[in-house]
Order: structure tokens, then C-alpha cells, then sequence
């Protein structure tokens, strides 16, 4: 896994349920953007998601709570890239932070082309 996260944000009430923790939604969204993220590194084409495997959340995530999206490449196949997501929220247990994995998820996408259609991964020159 890459040491720096895709993404790393730290939610507002705004995206708070009615319990006063965040939606699990919010997550959701961030977790297929942050595997887009990683995703495109492979290739410049269009992608959309296909599936999203599959997602437990284990903690809840406060506002004011640092979450940290961490991803990494799983697999190219002809048409799909499937990207791992690990969600982890910082937690201070006085003094020393520390990271408290809320959930994780294994986010495919696939390559289309201008009519919507599968098509072959084309990999970036690196
Ligand atoms: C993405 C889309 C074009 C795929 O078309 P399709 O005809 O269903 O796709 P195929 O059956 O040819 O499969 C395409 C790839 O997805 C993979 N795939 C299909 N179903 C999958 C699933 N449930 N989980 C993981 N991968 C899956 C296939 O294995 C294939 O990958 P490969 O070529 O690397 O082997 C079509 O399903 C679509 O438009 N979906 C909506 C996408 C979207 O709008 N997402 C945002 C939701 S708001």
C-alpha cells in the first residue's frame, strides 16, 4: 500500500447523519474517487465504475475525524481495473495519533469508449 493516501480530507457536519456520525455515503463517494484516482495512473482513457466490493464499515467516522484513503493497483484486465481502497481514520488516544481502519473495498472500473462501450485498457507510456 502507498505510504501517502489518494485522498485525505476531514468532513464537516454537513455530511452528518442524524446521529451526528458522518454518512456512509460521504465514504462511499470518496472511496470511488480516490480508486479513480489510482485507476487513471494506468490509463487516460474514460472510466466508470462497475462494481464496489465489498464495504463493511467497521468504526464510525466523527466530524473533525482526519480520513485517509489509501489505495492500491490490484488488477488490469482486458476492459477493467480493479483498485483496492482502505479507509483510515486517525484516531488521538492521547498524545500519539493513531490510524483505526473504518472500512475497505475493492472498486473495479471499466474503460468505455464514446458510445459507452467496453473497451480495451490502453496503459499509459511510463
Ligand atoms: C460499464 C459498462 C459499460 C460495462 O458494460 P457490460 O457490457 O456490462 O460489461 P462487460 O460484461 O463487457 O464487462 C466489462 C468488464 O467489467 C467486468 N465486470 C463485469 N461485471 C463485474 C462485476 N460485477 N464486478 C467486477 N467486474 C465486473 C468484466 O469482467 C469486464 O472486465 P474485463 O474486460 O477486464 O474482463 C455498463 O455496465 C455500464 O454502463 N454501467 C454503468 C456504469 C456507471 O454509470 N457507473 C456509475 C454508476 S452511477
Amino acid at each position: 500500500v502507498d505510504l501517502n493516501p489518494a485522498i485525505r480530507v476531514v468532513l464537516l457536519p454537513k455530511d452528518t447523519n442524524k446521529y451526528g456520525t458522518i454518512f456512509g455515503g460521504i465514504i462511499l463517494s470518496y472511496i470511488d474517487l480516490a480508486g479513480t484516482v489510482e485507476a487513471s495512473k494506468v490509463t487516460s482513457q474514460r472510466l466508470v465504475t462497475i462494481a464496489m466490493k465489498e464495504v463493511v464499515f467497521k468504526a464510525p467516522v466523527h466530524v473533525e475525524d482526519v480520513v485517509s484513503f489509501y489505495t492500491s493497483l490490484i488488477k488490469i484486465g482486458r476492459t477493467s481495473i480493479t483498485v483496492h481502497v482502505d479507509v483510515e481514520v486517525l484516531r488521538d488516544d492521547g498524545g500519539q495519533g493513531q490510524e483505526v481502519q473504518v472500512t475497505e473495498a475493492d472498486v473495479t472500473y471499466v474503460c468505455i469508449n464514446d458510445n459507452g462501450k467496453p473497451t480495451p485498457v490502453i496503459r499509459r507510456k511510463t
